[in-house]
């Protein structure tokens, strides 16, 4: 039994989807979400720069005695995972394999279609990950940068998004794809209105529930689940100020969130 808490971060609002899926199997863990807010986006940055930010995260996060890191964040994992995971010790979890692993899962036609932003589209991390399970299957990736910005606004349906979507699903549609990856951690948030853009015939995947999974198995091996709490607790920072933690957070987590603190953390 290990009550310390478990650390969830992203570069902002996104990682809440990979949260409420956590939540989900691993009820009674205590719980330390940082956003990165002030920072946002990380996906048109350059994979060196975020991987300082991400490793200036995981130092804050250690420093606060967590047991185990989730990288709630495609383009964070993309950038750093690998290096996180030589220098500290502890387990960290990314978001990139288990999504991975479960569009190669979905897929029938072996063509996999994956929306992620510009970094993680450039790091090739999916097309690593999906070629090491199956090399035939063909990937196609598309940069959807627009799409971070609208989440983080808060801004969650209308036309004017839907048309921003198609125009993005729109080549990978005409690649004959029948899986598509939400491979930035924001998306989640509008899978209605991707789906609506896909149709039926195209699988929508994200990586939350089998990175939840992934968690469990490691506390799990690790012996480190909680013990029953009364009320486990959660406890979130941000690096801005006022961005739409409250409001997301309560629809997406279906809880309250009344305990966000704003932090600088100098790089
Ligand atoms: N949510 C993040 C991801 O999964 C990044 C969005 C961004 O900051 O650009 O890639």
């Amino acid at each position: 039994m290990d009550n310390r808490p478990i650390g969830v971060f992203d570069s902002g609002v996104g990682g809440l989807t990979v949260l409420r899926e956590i939540i989900k199997v691993v009820p009674d863990e205590n719980i330390i979400y940082f956003g990165d807010t002030a920072r946002v986006p990380y996906g048109p940055r350059d994979l060196e720069e975020v991987r300082k930010y991400v490793f200036r995260i995981t130092e804050f996060l250690c420093q606060k005695n967590v047991k185990l890191i989730v990288i709630a964040c495609n383009t964070s994992t993309a950038a750093a995972l690998k290096d996180l995971k030589k220098t500290f010790n502890i387990p960290i979890i990314g978001v990139i394999k288990p999504g991975a692993r479960t569009a190669v899962a979905n897929t029938n036609n072996m063509r996999i279609g994956v929306i992620a932003t510009k970094g993680t589209v450039e790091s090739k991390a999916y097309d690593y990950e999906i070629k090491k399970i199956d090399e035939s299957i063909n990937v196609c990736s598309i940069a959807a940068p627009k799409l971070v910005d609208y989440v983080e606004k808060g801004i969650l349906e209308g036309k004017e998004l839907d048309k921003v979507i198609c125009s993005y699903l729109k080549p990978l549609i005409k690649k004959d794809i029948d899986t598509l990856i939400m491979g930035c951690t924001h998306f989640p948030l509008i899978e209605k209105q991707i789906k609506k853009c896909t149709g039926k015939n195209i699988r929508v995947i994200s990586s939350a529930v089998e990175t939840a999974m992934d968690v469990k198995k490691a506390l799990k091996n690790g012996r480190a689940i909680a013990s029953n709490h009364s009320k486990p607790t959660r406890k979130f920072y941000e690096t801005g100020y006022g961005s739409h933690f409250f409001e997301v957070g309560k629809m997406f987590l279906g809880e309250e969130i009344n305990n966000v603190e704003s932090v600088s953390l100098e790089i």
